[in-house]
Protein backbone atom coordinates (compact mmCIF):
# COMPACT_ATOMS: atom_id res chain seq x y z
CA UNK A 1 0.00 0.00 0.00
CA UNK A 2 1.40 3.46 -0.55
CA UNK A 3 2.70 5.53 2.60
CA UNK A 4 3.85 8.96 1.01
CA UNK A 5 6.09 10.94 3.70
CA UNK A 6 4.69 14.07 4.64
CA UNK A 7 6.36 16.93 4.52
CA UNK A 8 5.45 20.16 6.21
CA UNK A 9 6.97 23.83 4.15
CA UNK A 10 7.53 26.73 6.51
CA UNK A 11 7.69 30.10 5.21
CA UNK A 12 7.99 32.85 7.79
CA UNK A 13 7.67 36.54 7.28
CA UNK A 14 6.94 39.15 4.90
CA UNK A 15 7.23 35.85 1.99
CA UNK A 16 3.41 36.66 2.02
CA UNK A 17 4.32 39.47 -0.50
CA UNK A 18 6.38 37.88 -2.63
CA UNK A 19 5.57 38.91 -6.00
CA UNK A 20 5.86 42.32 -4.98
CA UNK A 21 8.08 42.26 -2.51
CA UNK A 22 12.03 43.54 -3.52
CA UNK A 23 11.75 41.42 -7.30
CA UNK A 24 15.01 41.97 -7.98
CA UNK A 25 16.07 39.59 -5.04
CA UNK A 26 13.34 37.36 -4.64
CA UNK A 27 11.56 37.62 -8.22
CA UNK A 28 8.22 37.91 -9.63
CA UNK A 29 6.31 34.60 -8.62
CA UNK A 30 3.85 35.30 -5.81
CA UNK A 31 3.89 32.77 -2.72
CA UNK A 32 0.70 31.26 -4.18
CA UNK A 33 2.58 30.80 -7.35
CA UNK A 34 5.63 29.05 -5.90
CA UNK A 35 3.13 26.84 -3.27
CA UNK A 36 1.53 25.21 -7.09
CA UNK A 37 4.85 24.50 -7.80
CA UNK A 38 5.99 22.86 -4.80
CA UNK A 39 2.82 20.78 -4.61
CA UNK A 40 3.05 19.75 -8.06
CA UNK A 41 7.09 18.81 -7.42
CA UNK A 42 6.26 16.99 -4.20
CA UNK A 43 3.09 14.75 -5.85
CA UNK A 44 5.89 14.12 -8.68
CA UNK A 45 8.63 12.84 -5.84
CA UNK A 46 5.76 11.12 -4.24
CA UNK A 47 5.53 13.43 -1.39
CA UNK A 48 2.11 14.51 0.49
CA UNK A 49 3.13 18.28 1.07
CA UNK A 50 1.41 21.17 3.03
CA UNK A 51 2.55 24.63 2.38
CA UNK A 52 1.66 27.15 5.65
CA UNK A 53 2.67 30.72 5.95
CA UNK A 54 3.55 33.06 8.99
CA UNK A 55 4.70 36.84 9.99
CA UNK A 56 4.98 35.23 14.05
CA UNK A 57 7.06 34.00 15.50
CA UNK A 58 5.63 32.31 18.21
CA UNK A 59 3.06 30.69 15.17
CA UNK A 60 6.33 29.63 13.80
CA UNK A 61 7.32 27.69 16.80
CA UNK A 62 4.12 26.24 17.73
CA UNK A 63 3.45 25.01 14.03
CA UNK A 64 7.18 23.39 14.43
CA UNK A 65 6.19 21.87 17.60
CA UNK A 66 2.84 20.71 15.98
CA UNK A 67 4.89 18.75 13.60
CA UNK A 68 5.70 16.05 15.87
CA UNK A 69 3.23 12.70 14.56
CA UNK A 70 1.61 14.55 11.75
CA UNK A 71 4.78 15.38 9.57
CA UNK A 72 8.18 13.37 8.23
CA UNK A 73 10.23 16.29 7.47
CA UNK A 74 9.78 19.99 7.64
CA UNK A 75 11.00 22.71 5.05
CA UNK A 76 11.89 26.14 6.71
CA UNK A 77 12.38 29.26 5.02
CA UNK A 78 12.12 31.06 8.27
CA UNK A 79 12.97 34.49 5.95
CA UNK A 80 14.34 37.04 8.93
CA UNK A 81 13.58 35.22 11.71
CA UNK A 82 16.79 32.70 10.17
CA UNK A 83 19.38 35.60 11.56
CA UNK A 84 17.98 35.85 15.10
CA UNK A 85 15.56 33.47 16.45
CA UNK A 86 16.81 31.45 19.70
CA UNK A 87 13.25 30.24 19.83
CA UNK A 88 12.85 29.09 16.26
CA UNK A 89 16.10 27.58 16.72
CA UNK A 90 14.74 25.81 19.80
CA UNK A 91 12.34 24.54 18.31
CA UNK A 92 13.89 22.88 15.11
CA UNK A 93 16.01 21.18 18.18
CA UNK A 94 13.40 20.03 19.99
CA UNK A 95 11.26 18.15 17.78
CA UNK A 96 14.22 16.72 16.54
CA UNK A 97 12.66 16.02 12.85
CA UNK A 98 14.61 15.92 9.87
CA UNK A 99 14.69 19.53 8.65
CA UNK A 100 15.85 21.51 5.57
CA UNK A 101 16.43 25.35 5.96
CA UNK A 102 15.76 27.04 2.47
CA UNK A 103 16.26 30.40 1.52
CA UNK A 104 15.01 32.19 -2.10
CA UNK A 105 18.29 34.71 -2.50
CA UNK A 106 21.77 33.78 -1.42
CA UNK A 107 22.18 34.75 2.01
CA UNK A 108 26.12 34.53 1.92
CA UNK A 109 25.82 37.32 -1.44
CA UNK A 110 24.30 39.46 0.46
CA UNK A 111 23.92 42.21 3.55
CA UNK A 112 26.68 40.81 6.13
CA UNK A 113 23.48 40.41 9.51
CA UNK A 114 22.06 37.82 6.59
CA UNK A 115 25.39 35.62 6.36
CA UNK A 116 24.76 33.84 9.67
CA UNK A 117 21.62 31.70 10.19
CA UNK A 118 21.25 30.56 13.99
CA UNK A 119 19.13 27.78 12.07
CA UNK A 120 21.99 25.99 10.54
CA UNK A 121 23.07 23.79 13.23
CA UNK A 122 20.04 22.18 13.80
CA UNK A 123 18.84 21.08 10.70
CA UNK A 124 20.07 18.47 7.99
CA UNK A 125 21.12 20.92 5.64
CA UNK A 126 20.75 24.50 3.96
CA UNK A 127 19.74 24.91 0.03
CA UNK A 128 19.80 28.89 -0.98
CA UNK A 129 20.28 31.05 -3.68
CA UNK A 130 18.38 29.25 -6.53
CA UNK A 131 14.81 31.21 -6.11
CA UNK A 132 11.71 28.80 -5.98
CA UNK A 133 13.82 25.98 -7.18
CA UNK A 134 15.78 26.08 -3.60
CA UNK A 135 12.26 24.67 -2.39
CA UNK A 136 12.37 21.75 -5.36
CA UNK A 137 15.83 20.72 -4.29
CA UNK A 138 14.71 20.82 -0.59
CA UNK A 139 11.95 18.34 -1.75
CA UNK A 140 14.51 16.42 -3.45
CA UNK A 141 16.43 16.32 -0.29
CA UNK A 142 13.65 15.46 1.24
CA UNK A 143 13.04 12.21 -0.53
CA UNK A 144 16.66 11.74 0.17
CA UNK A 145 15.68 12.05 4.32
CA UNK A 146 12.39 10.43 4.86
CA UNK A 147 12.34 8.33 1.47
CA UNK A 148 9.28 8.87 -1.22
CA UNK A 149 7.17 7.08 -3.86
CA UNK A 150 9.28 4.48 -4.32
CA UNK A 151 9.68 3.01 -1.09
C1 LIG B 1 15.16 34.93 2.80
C2 LIG B 1 16.47 35.65 3.15
C3 LIG B 1 16.34 36.40 4.47
O1 LIG B 1 17.56 37.07 4.78
C4 LIG B 1 15.25 37.44 4.39
O2 LIG B 1 15.06 38.05 5.64
C5 LIG B 1 13.96 36.90 3.86
C6 LIG B 1 13.99 35.89 2.79
C7 LIG B 1 15.22 34.27 1.41
O3 LIG B 1 14.36 33.44 1.13
O4 LIG B 1 16.08 34.61 0.60
O5 LIG B 1 12.90 37.36 4.22
O6 LIG B 1 14.94 33.91 3.76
Amino acid sequence: MEKKPHVLVIHGPNLNLLGQREPGIYGTLTLNDINNKITHSANLLGLNVECVQTNHEGVMVETIQQAVGRYDCLIINAAAFTHYSIAVRDALAAVNLPAIEVHLSNIYKREEFRHYSVLSAVVNGTICGFGVHSYILALNAAVSLVGGDRE
